[in-house]
Formats: C-alpha cells, structure tokens, sequence
C-alpha cells in the first residue's frame, strides 16, 4: 500500500516521468514542458495516492489502455487549473457591451453565447449580468442562452449553485452586484440572482475528444485561458471545431495572453484575445 512517505520515490523515476509527459501530450493534447515535473508531481500525486496505483508506470499501463475516458478526464482536471474569477480581462466585456451585443441578431428566437471552460461559472454570470444590463431583463430572460461548459464536474456543479464568497464578488462592479446577486443564506456567502441563473446551462464536455454535439449554432464563444494548455494541432482542431458549431460571422474570445497566429483557422483576429469567423477560404492570422 502506497502511502505520502513514498511520493520522492515514485517521482525518482525520470524515465517514467517522460512517459506519463509523453502520454498525457498524445492522449490529452496537453504539452507539459521539461522541468515542469514539480507540477506534475503536485497534480499526479493524489491520483496514484487514491487509486493506489504502484507507481508512475502503472498509471501509465493505465492511461495507455484507457478505453473509456474516465481515467482521461480525471487527469486532464488534475492538470489544468480552475482559477478564474469575476469580469477577467474586462476590456473584452467592455468590447462585447459596445461592439458585439448592439449587433446580435437572434436566430430562432435565441442568441447563445457559449462559455466553452466555464470552470466554477465567474465568466458565465460576468457576461449574464453585461447582457441583461444592456438588453433589459424581459428581453435577457426571452432571448439569452448561455452554455457553460468544463471537463470538471466539480466546479461545474459550483456553477449550477452561482455562490461564491465575499472575496470573490468583490470583482464585480457594484452596480451589477446590486442588481444581480443577493445574500446566499449564510453568512459571506453570495448568489447570482435566479433570473440570471435561470438563463444558463452548465454541463461537462470535453473539448479535446469529441465531435461537439450542438444542433443550435452560437452567436459568441468564450474560450478563455485553455488554449496555452494545448499543442498547436489541438488548439487548431478546437477552433475548427468553434467555426463549425458557430453562426457564420460569430466572435471568439480567447485570453489576451493567447493567441490563433500560425494557426490555420477561420478566424480572423479583431482586438487583442477578440477573434471573428472569417468564410475567406485563405485565412491564417498574423
Ligand atoms: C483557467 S480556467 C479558465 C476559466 C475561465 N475561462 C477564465 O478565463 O477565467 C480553465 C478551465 O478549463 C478547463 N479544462 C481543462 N481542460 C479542458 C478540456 N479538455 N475541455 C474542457 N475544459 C477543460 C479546466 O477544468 C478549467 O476549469
């Protein structure tokens, strides 16, 4: 039985720690940089803790037969990280308030706006409360469908409830946290309001392994601080992916930190982190 004691002599192992980067960059798309074992070491440790796998090569055997994707979607949760927080990088809600929503037309009834790794919803609601600011509440509450989507369940089902804490509403402009949020029920504890709530869906999709299962075509997609965790193949298939499941002049948010240059995607670049589908069969970003 494996215990903490042992965690320096399983992380010993440099052969088997090129192995799991190895697989985790096949199978997950996610490139972990020589040196980075410190992160790996701090994510891995708990997964070969509790399922008391021997050692990093038997997590690896594993990883290798993995049929299902239980095993994959729990290490890609262990190895990204869930840090978000309210209106991130608020020039691009600023963009949106003055450039996009004043233009949206709804198809079917419906404008939908995708948060696309939602993590625990601070992106999902920031972008509720900037629509339901300019649209009115009634128009918000007939036309808004937001999708929030993660490969954690867990902060996924912190979404769902939309309370956080006093810290973490700090964030949010005291105008929209007096309209949009109320008391939680116990003490330091804060929720979106219902009719904002009411508004989202949250549900686990892993962008990295699947045809994206949508029938309804999205307005504007948000798909922040993801992209530096994947290789340059992955983020091309995830955007191609994007401009599939999206309306033909639909925006993408990606960080101001990241970036689509150099790859092959029908997305064309606007503003720093801000991207629109381009139907210019010779696209590629500068
Ligand atoms: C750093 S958070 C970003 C949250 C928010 N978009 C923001 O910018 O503040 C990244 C999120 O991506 C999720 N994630 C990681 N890999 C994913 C994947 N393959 N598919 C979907 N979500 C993923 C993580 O669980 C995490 O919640």
């Amino acid at each position: 039985m494996i215990d903490n004691s042992d965690i320096d002599k399983v992380f010993k192992d440099q052969k088997a720690i090129d192995r799991i980067r190895f697989l985790i960059h096949r199978r997950l798309g996610i490139h972990i940089k020589e040196g980075k074992e410190s992160l790996l070491r701090q994510r891995l440790w708990k997964l070969i803790l509790n399922n008391e796998y021997q050692d990093l090569n038997h997590l690896c055997d594993e990883i290798e037969r993995a049929q299902d994707s239980n095993i994959l979607l729990r290490l890609a949760t262990l190895i990204s990280t869930n840090h978000t927080y309210f209106f991130r990088e608020s020039t691009h809600f600023d963009f949106l308030q003055t450039t996009i929503v004043p233009n949206l037309i709804p198809e079917n009834g419906k404008i939908r706006f995708w948060s696309a790794a939602a993590s625990s919803g601070e992106e999902a609601y920031s972008l509720c409360m900037i629509l339901a600011e300019i649209m009115g509440i009634d128009r918000f509450s007939r036309e808004v469908a937001l999708l929030g989507t993660d490969i954690s369940q867990k902060v996924l089902d912190a979404a769902e409830k939309g309370i956080y804490t006093v810290e973490n509403f700090e964030k949010i402009p005291s105008m929209y946290r007096m309209n949009y949020t109320e008391a939680a029920g116990h003490e330091g504890f804060f929720q979106i309001k219902q009719v904002l709530r009411n508004a989202c869906l949250f549900r686990r999709l892993n962008l990295n392994m699947c045809k994206y299962p949508f029938k309804q075509k999205f307005h504007v997609i948000f798909c922040r601080n993801l992209f530096i965790y994947f290789d340059h193949d992955t983020q091309e298939a995830i955007c191609n992916e994007f401009a599939r499941v999206s309306m033909p002049d639909a925006w993408l948010f990606i960080s101001q930190t990241e970036t689509l240059r150099n790859l092959n995607v029908p997305w064309k670049y606007v503003n720093p982190g801000i991207y629109r589908k381009t139907l210019n069969p010779h696209y590629g970003n500068q």
